[in-house]
């Protein structure tokens, strides 16, 4: 009952997202509509129907982990409700239909026996891992949660922490990519676009991610122009020390098709979602790296004929 009421109100999730966002809180507000950006449903449809996975991953030039099934348990780490999903994933897999999709996004969140502001996120995304992934949300057993003890107003502090003055005298800004890490995160000299900035960082990600070239920091880059779309990243905080999408970084997120109707707002003037080679940084940011790359905005261009087209091609 519940899987076939999620597949009757795919249209519904933008909005009834946009009604949740301010009830979601502060900690989570941004990295759900991130996550619901890295995991399209557009996306998800295709790649249900179609009957030659090489073919489609060639046509949509995807490269690295794309679908949802194969992370349900990792796709959300960077949320601080991450915690929680353990609870998410009980009390989605033991929900009825409670009326609207708002209405039952709140049941869930209601199950889980946390404060809403910080169970309305992740029993959302849990909802639609359960549209995009069910056998898997059934069968598959998340490892329980670890303890963490970090407040989310304290892990929010942390995320904004913006060094002194004899710290901006003493060390360098830095973009952090990983919150949970210590080591998630690599220093900046101002003014720099964000992919610059990384490949000063000189670790073995190309080990952990096939799209990192060795030497080249963790944001896999490919053309350093714009055209290709490798190095799009979800900002989580930081976003005001950013530099303005330009109205050719505009053109090519909608080539590219990153900018999700309804879950991002296109006419803003710092996007969530942004390529990190036309982004310039002026201080400390914390960012997401999503783990696939590819470019399917002429199908979302089918699909919302309104959207310009815009952009050029992508050779
Ligand atoms: S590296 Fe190609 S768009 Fe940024």
């Amino acid at each position: 009952m519940l899987d076939s009421f999620l597949r009757s109100v795919d249209p519904e999730w933008p909005a009834t997202l946009g009604r949740l966002y301010p009830r979601i809180h502060a900690v989570d507000r941004d990295a759900t509509r991130i996550w619901f950006s890295l995991y399209p449903l557009l996306l998800h449809e295709r790649s249900e129907v179609t009957g030659d996975r090489a073919a489609f991953e060639v046509f949509y030039q995807l490269r690295g982990p794309y679908r949802l099934q194969d992370a349900i348990h990792t796709s959300h780490r960077f949320l601080y409700g991450h915690r929680f999903w353990p609870a998410a994933r009980r009390a989605t897999l033991s929900a009825d239909v409670a009326g609207t999709l708002e209405e039952t996004v709140a049941a869930v969140a209601r199950q889980m026996d946390h404060p809403e502001p910080l169970s309305l996120g992740i029993a959302a995304i849990a909802l639609m891992t359960l549209r995009q992934a069910p056998e898997r949300m059934r069968t598959s057993e998340p490892a329980p949660s670890s303890s963490h003890t970090e407040t989310p107003e304290a892990w929010l502090k942390r995320r904004e922490a913006k060094p002194g003055f004899f710290g901006r005298l003493t060390s360098k800004p830095r973009i952090v990519f990983n919150e949970q890490d210590p080591a998630g995160s690599f220093p900046l000299n101002p003014t720099q676009d964000i992919t610059m900035a990384a490949c000063e960082d000189k670790r073995p990600y190309h080990l952990h991610d096939p799209r990192c070239f060795e030497d080249m920091g963790p944001i896999p880059v490919e053309c350093r122009s714009g055209s290709c779309g490798t190095c799009w990243v979800g900002v989580l905080g930081g976003n005001e020390n950013l530099s303005p999408a330009t109205a050719y970084e505009r053109k090519r997120m909608e080539y590219l098709g990153y900018w999700d109707a309804g879950f991002e707002d296109r006419a803003a003037a710092r996007p969530l979602i942004r390529l990190a080679c036309q982004t310039q940084a002026s201080g400390p940011a914390s960012i997401v790296i999503p783990p696939w790359c590819g470019v399917f905005g002429p199908t979302r261009r089918e699909r919302e004929p309104g959207r310009h087209n815009e952009g050029g091609c992508v050779s």
